[in-house]
C-alpha cells in the first residue's frame, strides 16, 4: 500500500465519484479524502472519509490540507461548458480561482502532485476538426474553454516557476452510468442510454451528424491514474495532454443502442449546445500521450454501449 494521502475536490461529480472509488482501491480507503460542496454522494457513503469543502475558500481548504497531511490533490470542481454559457462570470470565477487556490496551496505546502483536468473545449473553430493535434491553433469560444486554456498555462507556470508537479488531461466527453453528468455539451451521450431504457425514445439536443470525441469512464479513470503514476521524466507536456478513445455522432450511438433495443426511437431538436459542439474538433490526435506514458484506450462505442446498458439494468 502506498503512503500518499490524497484529497479529491469535487468528489461528488460525474468523474469524482468513480475516481475516488478507484483511488481508494489503490491507496487504501482511509488515505483518500473525498470532498465537495454538495452532500456526500450515495455511492461514496461508507467507502472512506468525506469532508465538506468549498475550493473558493482557500484558508479553510489549506487548513484541511495541513490537518489531514495531504500529499496529493485531484481538483475536479468546475462548471462545464453548457452551464458555463448560462453564467459566464460564475464559471470563470470558479474555474480559475478554484485552480489558483489549489496551485498556491500545492506550492506553499510543497505537495507531491496535483491533478487537474482540462478539456477538448480548449479547441475552437480555428483548430483542425480531424485528428486535432496536441499543439495547434487554439482559440476557444466558450467561457469554459477559455478557463481551461488559461488553466493549462497556469499549471505550466507553476511547474516551470515553482516546480509544482501538476499533471493534466484534456478529457473528451465522458460516458458513465454511476453518477450523473454535470452540465456539459457531451451529456447527450449519457442521457441517451437512460432514455433508451426508460422511455424507448430520446430527443437529442445535437444534430444527428455532430461528431465529438468521447471516452468511457473506465478508460478516463485509468488514463488519469496512469498519468499520475508515470515517472516525472516521462511527462513532456505540462499544460495538458490530448487523450482520445472514440468519436461518434448521435446517429451512430442511436444505431448502436438499437442493436440492443430494436424499438428505440430518436428525434433531433438542436439548441444552444449545437454551437458549442460545432466549435470543437471531431477527433483528437493523442500520439504524445501514447508515446510519453503509454496511453491506450480499451473501450470503443460498441463495448461502451454493451457495458452501459448492462449496468443500467442491474
Ligand atoms: P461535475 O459537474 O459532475 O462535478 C463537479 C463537482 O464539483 C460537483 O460535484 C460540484 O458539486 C463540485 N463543486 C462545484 N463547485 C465547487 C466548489 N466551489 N467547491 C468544491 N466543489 C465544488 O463535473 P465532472 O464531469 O465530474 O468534471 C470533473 C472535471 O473534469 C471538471 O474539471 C471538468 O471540467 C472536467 N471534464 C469533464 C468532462 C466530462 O465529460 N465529464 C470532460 C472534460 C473535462
Ligand atoms: N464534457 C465536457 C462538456 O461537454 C467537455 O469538457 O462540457
Amino acid at each position: 500500500m502506498k503512503k500518499d494521502k490524497i484529497l479529491v475536490i469535487g468528489a461528488c461529480g460525474q468523474i469524482g465519484v468513480e475516481l475516488t472509488l478507484a483511488l481508494r482501491k489503490i491507496y487504501g480507503a482511509e488515505n483518500v479524502l473525498a470532498s465537495d460542496l454538495r452532500e456526500q454522494n450515495e455511492l461514496l457513503k461508507g467507502t472512506g472519509p468525506y469532508v465538506s469543502i468549498d475550493v473558493m475558500k482557500k484558508d479553510a481548504l489549506q487548513l484541511q490540507v495541513i490537518r489531514q497531511g495531504i500529499t496529493q490533490i485531484y481538483h475536479l470542481a468546475a462548471i462545464l461548458s453548457a452551464t458555463g454559457e448560462r453564467s459566464p462570470l460564475i464559471a470563470w470565477n470558479l474555474n480559475m480561482q478554484g485552480l489558483l487556490n489549489v496551485l498556491e496551496i500545492a506550492r506553499e505546502e510543497k505537495l507531491d502532485k496535483v491533478y487537474w483536468p482540462s478539456s477538448i473545449a480548449v479547441f475552437g473553430n480555428s483548430s483542425p476538426k480531424q485528428n486535432c493535434p496536441q499543439q495547434t491553433i487554439i482559440e476557444p469560444s466558450t467561457v469554459y474553454g477559455i478557463s481551461k486554456y488559461a488553466g493549462e498555462f497556469w499549471c505550466n507556470y507553476f511547474f516551470m516557476r515553482y516546480g509544482v508537479d501538476v499533471r493534466s488531461l484534456r478529457y473528451p466527453g465522458i460516458i458513465s452510468y454511476k453518477s450523473a453528468p454535470g452540465g456539459g455539451t457531451t451529456d447527450y451521450a449519457v442521457e441517451i442510454y437512460h432514455q433508451a431504457l426508460k422511455e424507448k425514445s430520446y430527443e437529442c439536443f445535437l444534430k444527428e451528424d455532430t461528431y465529438l470525441p468521447m471516452m468511457y469512464m473506465a478508460d478516463a479513470i485509468r488514463a488519469t491514474i496512469e498519468l499520475m503514476e508515470a515517472p516525472a521524466e516521462k511527462i513532456s507536456v505540462r499544460t495538458s495532454y490530448n487523450v482520445a478513445a472514440m468519436s461518434f455522432s448521435p446517429k451512430e450511438i442511436f444505431q448502436e443502442i438499437k442493436k440492443h433495443i430494436p424499438d428505440f426511437t430518436i428525434s433531433y431538436k438542436s439548441d444552444f449546445r449545437q454551437t458549442i459542439a460545432d466549435s470543437w474538433p471531431q477527433s483528437i490526435d493523442d500520439n504524445v500521450a501514447r508515446k510519453d506514458w503509454g496511453w491506450k484506450e480499451e473501450f470503443n462505442l460498441s463495448e461502451t454501449t454493451a457495458d452501459m446498458l448492462k449496468n443500467l439494468q442491474l
